[in-house]
């Protein structure tokens, strides 16, 4: 199926990645359509995009044309029927069916060559790809959080995936100023495989009382790394981060030392996420 030029992109969910991924977009100077089901969280979104590019307009990084040609460039919107584009990209929640089921009422919306695209962080691509009626279209495009920052996307290819598509979104993600890596369609993929015991370890460290969360961050710190396990997973967002943690131990055939952390399942049971609640390892304002 011939490849349409991407004009539009339709990202579904305003949450921490959806809004950064938005932005991002709006930036390489798409047309975007943010969707989301929560009105709050549309609002939120706009909020924090208003806020991120004030930031950069103070540093001279946009211009105040720019600030204001990107922010018209984006339209927020909770009707499903409003998501219309030669692009859809999916960031919400980490549940396989939850994803098959909006990809399968954005197809009615849509034309039969929209390419699909999902942040899944640890979904398998061909899993969701069973569950939609067309196969060929979906691919992942893994954004990094905050969206804005980070350079790297993974596109990962599944086994249907149209090669056609994963080329342009090769192109896509090089017209963001971001850097392309494909991957194969494997439990985490590549970043978050490797990263798995960056967090569990660190989780399994403070269960077992031979540090805490503050000390543990502290150390990692200086030890080179941007940030500390504890403040990245609040980043993150707990629940995510544990539904990754899950799907990855799962889809490897359950191995003991990738086994979700007990300590993490009791504070998403509290509700407390992290920074989106204002709640985690640690407390926000
Ligand atoms: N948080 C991260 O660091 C990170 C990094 C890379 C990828 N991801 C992936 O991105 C996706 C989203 O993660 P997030 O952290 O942004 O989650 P989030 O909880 O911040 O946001 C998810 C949003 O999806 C919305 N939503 C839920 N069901 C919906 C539906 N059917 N239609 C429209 N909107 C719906 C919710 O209202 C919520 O606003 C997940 O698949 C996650 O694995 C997350």
């Amino acid at each position: 199926m011939e490849i349409r030029k991407i004009e539009r992109i339709v990202v579904c969910g305003a949450g921490t990645m959806g809004s950064g991924i938005a932005q991002v977009a709006a930036t390489a100077g798409y047309q975007v359509v943010q969707f989301d089901l929560n009105e709050a969280v549309l609002l939120a979104a706009s909020q924090r995009i208003r806020k991120n590019l004030e930031k950069l307009q103070e540093k001279g990084k946009i211009t105040q044309e720019e600030f204001q040609g990107i922010l018209n460039k984006i339209q927020f919107t909770n009707q499903l029927t409003d998501c219309k584009g030669e692009l859809i990209i999916e960031a919400i929640i980490e549940k396989k069916e939850a994803k098959i089921n909006l990809f399968n009422q954005l197809i009615t919306v849509n034309s039969p060559d929209t390419i699909l695209a999902s942040n899944t962080s640890s979904i398998s691509i061909d899993a969701i790809a069973s569950g939609i009626d067309i196969p060929a279209q979906l691919v992942g495009l893994h954004f990094f959080n905050p969206a804005p920052l980070m350079k790297l996307v993974e596109i990962i290819q599944g086994k249907e995936t149209n090669p056609a598509i994963v080329q342009s979104m090769v192109s896509l993600v090089a017209s963001m100023q971001k850097k392309p890596v494909i991957c194969k369609d494997s439990p985490g993929f590549i970043v978050n495989r490797v990263a798995r015991p960056y967090y569990l370890e660190s989780m399994y460290l403070v269960q077992s009382g031979q540090a805490n969360v503050e000390q543990t961050d502290k150390v990692l710190e200086a030890a080179g790394f941007k940030m500390g396990p504890f403040k990245l997973m609040d980043l993150i967002g707990l629940d995510i981060n544990y539904s990754v943690s899950t799907i990855v131990w799962e889809d490897l055939g359950k191995p003991e030392r990738l086994k979700p952390s007990i300590i993490q399942k009791e504070k998403i049971d509290l509700g407390q996420y992290g920074v989106k609640t204002k709640k985690g390892f640690y407390d926000y304002e």
